[in-house]
């Protein structure tokens, strides 16, 4: 039987994940048609990747560039939509969310409503909006609705689930590389840069998820994702520091035997698998993993006084209201004002801090409420990086 073709938008498609997925996409050109491109500012990328995939749909920030990208698409008879209309398209299989930010929230909602299977790479939308989003894909799951975890420790779990009862799970266990400050001395912290923050040991991503992780942020927004994607309760979540990033993340079950992933870090690999899943694709778009080369492979616990910030997200996530949404709004704002020379390095998890302990909880919040709370976490960091508080 000849596979069908699975047609895909892409969200997010000028960036880290987004140029990752089209990698994929290249390597089986049968298997894959690109329905929709989006992205915002790289807009002259936008147009190199649409010139070679034609999309139906695009999006991206208005201007001359975008109106020059219009009249160009119309050729093959493309034409602009918002991000909403992109991810329910109705000749659309798989969305790929691989935005920053909120951006994609209301279209995952809205994707998972109309039925679609939901590939998501982006933290944010889950850590702000878990709660709608688990509430969407209950009402789209008659439709086909499905959530296909990207980012590799959730797709580690969630391979490492297949075939298991949910109530055989004991514990998830997410890997931790450390980041690029796993091994300074914690006094030369106070001084590091943004080009040393963003020079990551083992992954190459996108600049605010290459902050979150030297800050260990990263993970504690992994936990509460794990949370919403695998429906378990944070105090399960566990954090192992493991150097190589080669074992993704691991699931300990009730009779004590315990399921790894293991691969090269390479975020192709679980592009790949959430794009064809349940299929296992032909193609090896990662390096060979080659155990007996790398010898040696490194855990050990957390350095929370290293990390402060993971300590902070991690309790916001367990009081299960606004905090966890109003302390990722602030580290939005952190991060920024970090790599703008702003503010140092160990200021972010001051101000996370800070913003935890002057919000006002809402519980059992509406999407509003969250989306209030991480509002009020970002304008809560601006004003106290303006007033010099941090
Ligand atoms: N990079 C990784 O390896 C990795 C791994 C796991 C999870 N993630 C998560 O995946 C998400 C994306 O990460 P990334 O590293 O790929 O980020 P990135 O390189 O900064 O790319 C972000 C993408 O989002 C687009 N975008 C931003 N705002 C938008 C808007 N309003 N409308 C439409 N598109 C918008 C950007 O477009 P322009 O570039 O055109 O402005 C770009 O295409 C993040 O949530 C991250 O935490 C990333």
């Amino acid at each position: 039987m000849v596979p069908s073709l699975i047609r895909v938008a892409i969200l997010g498609s000028t960036g880290s994940v987004g140029e990752q997925a089209l990698d994929v996409i290249r390597l089986m050109p049968d298997r894959f048609e690109v329905v929709a491109l989006a992205a915002h500012g790289r807009v002259e990328r936008l147009r190199q990747q649409a010139l070679e995939f034609r999309p139906r749909r695009l999006a991206c920030r208005p201007g001359r560039d975008a109106d020059a990208l219009r009249a160009e698409a119309a050729a093959w008879g493309g034409a602009f939509a918002p991000l909403e209309e992109i991810a329910t398209l109705p000749e659309v299989d798989v969305v790929l969310v691989a935005t920053t930010g909120l951006a994609s929230l209301h279209p995952t909602i809205a994707a998972l409503r109309a039925g679609k299977k939901v590939a998501i790479a982006n933290k944010e939308t889950l850590v702000v909006g878990g709660h709608a989003v688990r509430a969407a894909l209950d009402e789209g799951r008659a439709l086909g609705a499905e959530i296909r975890p990207v980012d590799s420790e959730h797709s580690a779990i969630w391979q490492c689930l297949w075939g298991e009862a949910p109530e055989s799970v004991e514990t998830l266990t997410l890997t931790a590389s450390g980041g690029a400050f796993r091994d300074w001395d914690l006094l030369a912290l106070e001084a590091v840069t943004a080009q040393e923050a963003l020079n990551h040991p083992t992954w190459k991503m996108g600049p605010k998820i290459t902050i979150d992780s030297a800050t260990l942020f990263n993970k504690a927004l992994e936990a509460i994702e794990a949370r919403w994607l695998f429906d378990i309760p944070l105090e399960r979540v566990e954090i192992l520091q493991h150097r190589e990033s080669v074992i993704h993340s691991m699931v300990t079950f009730r009779d004590g035997s315990v399921k790894a992933q293991l691969g090269e870090p390479d975020m192709r690999l679980p592009v790949q698998v959430a794009l064809l899943y349940p299929e296992r694709g032909e193609a090896k778009p990662a390096p060979p993993l080659d155990l007996a080369k790398r010898g040696a492979l490194h855990f050990g616990a957390v350095d929370e006084a290293r990390f402060p910030a993971l300590g902070i997200a991690l309790e916001a996530g367990r009081r299960e209201d606004t905090s966890a949404a109003a302390i990722s709004g602030a580290d939005e704002s952190a991060v920024a004002h970090f790599l703008s020379g702003r503010i140092k390095f160990t200021d972010i998890a001051r101000l996370l801090g800070r913003a935890l302990e002057a919000h006002a909880p809402t519980r059992q919040p509406s999407l509003d409420e969250l989306l209030a709370a991480e509002a009020w976490g970002r304008t809560f960091v601006d004003e106290a990086v303006t007033a010099g508080v941090t």
